[in-house]
């Protein structure tokens, strides 16, 4: 498969409750997350603790690429998000999560 991309475009999508975000190339979910405000718990950063764990239903999981061994024990319906990034050009809706808010709140 090739890649039409450019560096400028962003790498996917990130849809919440409190909005659409682009995703920046390398990034992490967890990393997406937190940099666009959202209050997510987290402690490792590598995929040990489980903090992170989000609940997500397996269309959601497709939008998903694996960047680091998760050592936490997940349920089938469940990632990692230190653990994960969004693929390029994907867009994760994560609407239906209803514990993602802003942190300001
Ligand atoms: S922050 Fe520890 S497993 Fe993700």
């Amino acid at each position: 498969m090739t890649s039409t991309a450019s560096a400028s475009e962003p790498a996917g999508w990130l849809v919440t409750p409190l909005g659409r975000f682009a995703v920046r190339p390398g990034e992490t979910l967890l990393a997406t997350l937190l940099r666009t405000g959202h209050a997510v718990e987290y402690q490792c950063r590598s995929g040990y603790c489980g903090a992170c764990r989000l609940k997500m239903a397996p269309a959601q999981r497709h939008a998903l690429l694996p960047v680091q061994t998760a050592l936490a024990s997940v349920g089938s319906d469940e990632v990692l998000a230190c653990c994960c990034r969004i693929a390029p050009a994907h867009q994760l809706d994560l609407t239906a999560i209803p514990h993602l808010s802003s942190i300001e709140t």
